[in-house]
């Protein structure tokens, strides 16, 4: 029977009084209090002269995962269904022997060498993330990912005087925040900005602007002029007498017509500023390590849901490992499918929550691994990981955060999204390899192309089983999607897509945990 979101709280507020109900309150997400209150893992001591209760999770992909993973260690009964031969979902590395074939049927095998890999999915994790959490706890080994870098370029195709040449990333800072810095000088002692700022603020703001662009007094009217090194040099600072040549600004017109400025607000991003990690050995470290932890054989792998049903106690699944369909019974189903495929289930749900999960909006991204067999980007261009942006179609380009100063490294020699990602899909990985040596040989010149070992690339709107790199809601608050966040009856939902942290591994943890803390205060109160 499907209970209300009503008569649950009123279940919780009887047998736990006030303090519980408001507890569990937060834990939906009502009540006052709009944070989200810390994770209490559920426990082996609550459960304790309890019945062993039986969750059925579908899905193996992070918030499959961790939901698994909670639920085990406080002893609930698991079984995780998951279609795909690994665990991990969208959590994929691409190694030498990785085998896919894609929606249209066209099949990649990687040939990549051994220790080398592709993250197909996600491929960093910011500091304040729950994923590094469950690294610690599971002993997943991290090691930094640069996702900034001063030394890598940036490349603007186009008619400016700055375009079709690539630019790096301290350059252009230096000469935009130089500028910029000039100009707000200029303006407020010229008492353009009188009217918002005291005598103390412009000497203050003053002070800031000199240090923030390196630009000179009020006497050479705080001119930029790029003589600090920042920028870079011709002539390095050398021994002796050698203090070194740098060369002069780009002139300012042409620095803002160029464009080179409007990609560093990337790098003050709340998921995106340094330091970010990655696991060392590739991303599915996480997945195989959370396998491990909640028991291999908890798992059915190759499982495809073909029915889904809400029951008077319970639910039942129906799956195929390939031959005959079977029947699973369970107390509780945590759907941890993508939205759009779960919508596809036959199952009891109602039209309502059908059309939830149908509100979802499937986005696509691609990436292309490139291993070389000579690490250019160090030897030529002496650049130590990070990342190029360019308003090419391949839009990132990743240079590999491991294996410094080694004999081969991996490339992603583009990490698009949208419209990008869906034109390099629609061509074949063969046809794709082409068309981005030809765009990476723009920015960094003939040696883009020689040295190449092998190459995968993913288009994750034609991946079976993900239909997507991730979704977008139209609206996370008119009800709709608010509708997924309580169970069906005894089906629950989680996912990334049910956070505020789409398209991150956290999402999905935040999504699991949140599932995980309603499951289980349901069951403490029956
Ligand atoms: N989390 C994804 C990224 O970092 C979207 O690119």
């Amino acid at each position: 029977m499907a209970q209300t979101r009503r008569q649950f709280l009123q279940q919780v507020g009887i047998a736990g009084g006030a303090g519980v109900l408001y507890s569990t309150m937060g834990a939906l997400g009502l009540g006052a209090a709009a944070e989200t209150p810390a994770f209490a893992a559920p426990t082996r001591n609550d459960l304790n002269g309890r019945s062993k209760k039986h969750v059925v999770i579908l899905g193996a992909g992070i918030a499959g995962l961790t939901s698994a993973y909670e639920l085990g260690k406080a002893g609930y009964k698991v079984t995780l269904l998951e279609a795909r031969q690994r665990p991990g979902g969208r959590n994929w590395t691409v190694r030498g022997g990785t085998q896919e074939t894609d929606l249209k049927g066209t099949t990649q095998r990687a040939k990549f060498s051994p220790g080398q890999y592709m993250n197909a999915g996600p491929g960093r994790i910011p500091q304040h993330h729950l994923t590094l959490d469950y690294c610690r706890e599971l002993g997943v080994a991290i090691e930094p990912f640069v996702n900034q870098n001063a030394d890598a370029y940036l490349y603007r195709e186009g008619t400016t005087s700055l375009s079709n040449k690539a630019i790096r990333h301290r350059t252009a800072k230096a000469d935009v925040y130089g500028y910029v810095s000039e100009l707000l000088a200029k303006a407020t002692d010229q008492g353009a900005l009188d009217s918002n700022l005291t005598a103390a603020d412009k000497d203050a703001v003053i002070g800031f602007l000199r240090s923030f662009g390196a630009i000179g007094t009020k006497t050479n009217g705080f001119a930029y002029t790029g003589t600090d090194g920042r920028r870079g040099y011709e002539v390095e600072p050398g021994a002796g007498l050698e203090g070194g040549t740098t060369a002069s600004p780009y002139a300012l017109s042409d620095v803002f017509a160029s464009g080179v400025g409007n990609y560093f607000s990337f790098e003050f991003g709340w998921d995106q500023a340094m330091m970010m990690f990655q696991p060392v050995g590739g991303m599915d470290r996480i997945p195989y390590a959370f396998e491990k932890a909640i028991g291999r054989e908890k798992f059915v792998y190759g499982a495809k849901v073909l029915g889904l049903r809400n029951t008077s106690d319970g639910v039942e699944v129906v799956y195929s490992t390939g031959s005959q369909p079977r029947e699973l019974k369970a107390d509780y189903a945590i759907c941890a499918l993508p939205p759009h495929i779960a919508a596809t289930v036959p199952s009891n749900l109602p039209t309502d929550i059908i059309a939830a999960l149908q509100y979802a909006r499937p986005t696509n991204a691609g990436k292309l691994g490139i291993e070389y067999s000579r690490r250019w980007w160090e030897l030529d261009h002496r650049i130590y990981g990070g990342i190029t942006n360019s308003n090419l179609d391949l839009v990132n380009t990743w240079y590999p955060s491991t294996g410094f100063h080694g004999d081969r490294g991996t490339v992603i020699g583009y990490y698009n999204t949208g419209a990008n990602a869906t034109a390099y899909g629609a061509l074949s990985p063969a046809a794709r390899f082409e068309r981005a040596v030809a765009q990476g040989t723009k920015i960094h010149g003939d040696v883009y192309s020689k040295d190449i070992n092998a190459s995968f690339s993913v288009d994750w709107a034609n991946t079976e089983y993900s239909r997507g790199s991730w979704v977008g809601w139209p609206s996370q608050i008119d009800g709709i999607y608010a509708k997924l966040l309580d169970a069906t009856g005894n089906i629950y939902f989680a996912g990334d897509h049910l956070s505020h942290t789409i398209a991150w591994q956290h999402g999905a943890i935040v999504s699991a945990r949140a599932t995980v803390t309603s499951l289980h205060s349901r069951v403490m109160t029956r």
